[in-house]
């Protein structure tokens, strides 16, 4: 006998209200190596297979309690792998196709041959087995399509960001490339305008010392304040390009904002505005060239000066966030528009009748000389903050 064949401990439960019919069955599957479970009733048997979840049932069409076709549907429903053969009497051929139709995986005809049970549990188990199978693989399947659909987000959201990325880096070069064109062009431009510039200045002098009408006196120091002011430009331009020599110094920040402040005294006062400047730490000094520090907070405060309004406020702080120094240039002017921006940083761009518009690029690009930053932290029509911020470890750069 092939009792305990490991490959065919499969439970299989008859369903069938005849008790002889069950022992007959329940015996020919034990024999074979099945563990068979028994039940009289559909009420029964599906209690049996909520408890064992066997892997086929054999069950009667005819039962006393319900319709063989809506115990088979309910069984299909809640238990898909559990596999039906239902038995229908001979002469019922078409009530059979009607169950396969409706689920059933096989159907017996009454009186029972053995020989064609077996061969139909082994062909349905064999059935049931390739269909589970495939069933995984396609879960599987589905499961890796998601995956690589994860994946393949991700991956273009990476090369999103890393476009992106690209795109202000090669912003950010032609803005630096364009400094750095304007320091020749500001050198040349220098040398070829400040000699006839000197004269313009000295034959006005000449001129105004000569003079005896008011009238020309007035308009010839106008002249002279119209050339002081080319030569300003002129001046500032080549500051701005110029990284001019460094003389790399232990520097304390908070002076270097202090001093720039004093720079403007004369506007401060005439204008009656209020400052204040607070730091309340020991700021650590930095190694650093002065003047190009000072650069930084000259052009952020000569902004913050001209947007103010008479008696307006002008505060400077100066912290100590985790390895870095910061200083807050705040004004109560009337703020830069949302439309402006994204463009302040850029050189060349000013809203001002006689601007050149390298202020604040200029202060940027040395903040980030020393790996730190300069940007707009807010900015309303109640007015402005500018952050600056630098590391207090510089390293080689310099
Ligand atoms: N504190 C501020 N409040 C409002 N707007 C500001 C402030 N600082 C800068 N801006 C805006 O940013 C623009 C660019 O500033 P930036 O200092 O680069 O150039 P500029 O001041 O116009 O000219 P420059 O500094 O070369 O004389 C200004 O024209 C102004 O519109
Ligand atoms: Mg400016």
């Amino acid at each position: 006998m092939n009792n305990h064949n490991p490959e065919s401990t499969a439970k299989i439960l008859i369903v069938d209200d005849d008790p002889r019919i069950r022992k007959m069955l329940s015996q020919m599957l034990a024999t074979r190596g099945y563990l068979a479970l028994t039940a009289g009733t559909v009420a029964e048997g599906l209690a049996m297979i909520s408890e064992h979840l066997p892997e086929l049932v054999l069950m009667d069409y005819q039962l006393p309690d319900r319709n063989g076709l809506s115990a088979l549907l309910e069984i299909k429903e809640r238990y898909p792998s559990c596999y039906v053969i239902v038995a229908t009497g001979r002469g019922s051929e078409e009530l059979a196709v009607e169950m396969m139709k409706a689920g059933a995986s096989e159907y017996l005809l009454k009186p029972f041959d053995f020989r064609i049970i077996l061969e139909r549990i082994d062909a349905v188990r064999k059935l049931r087995e390739i269909e589970l199978a495939n069933q995984l693989l396609n879960a599987e399947r589905e499961h890796l399509l998601h995956e690589i659909e994860t994946w393949n987000r991700e991956l273009q959201f990476r090369v999103q960001e890393k476009t992106e990325a690209l795109q202000r880096a090669q912003t950010e070069i032609a803005q630096t490339e364009k400094l750095a064109a304007l320091g020749y062009l500001a050198a040349g431009m220098a040398h070829e305008i400040r000699n006839p510039l000197n004269s313009i200045s000295l034959f006005t002098q000449l001129l105004a010392q000569e003079s005896e009408e008011p009238e020309n006196s007035e308009y010839l120091g106008k002249i002279l304040k119209e050339v002081d002011r080319i030569d300003g430009i002129i001046h500032n331009l080549v500051d701005a390009a110029n990284r001019s020599r460094l003389v790399v110094d232990d520097i304390r920040l908070d002076q270097v904002v202090y001093e720039s402040l004093l720079i403007f005294t004369p506007q401060i006062e005439a204008r009656q505005i209020e400052v204040s400047f607070n730091c309340t730490e020991v700021v650590p000094p930095i190694k650093a060239d002065r003047t190009e520090l000072e650069q930084i907070f000259t052009n952020l405060l000569i902004n913050a000066v001209e947007e103010l309004p008479p008696k307006g406020q002008l505060s400077i702080d100066v912290s100590l966030p985790e390895g870095q120094i910061a200083v807050r240039i705040s004004d109560n002017g009337g703020g830069i528009s949302s439309e402006h921006l994204d463009s302040v940083f850029k050189p060349f761009f000013s809203t001002k009748s006689r601007g050149t518009g390298i202020g604040l690029p200029v202060a940027r690009r040395i903040a980030r000389l020393y790996h730190g930053d300069v940007t707009v932290e807010t900015t309303s029509p109640q007015g402005t903050t500018f952050l600056v911020i630098i590391p207090r470890e510089q390293h080689k750069h310099l």
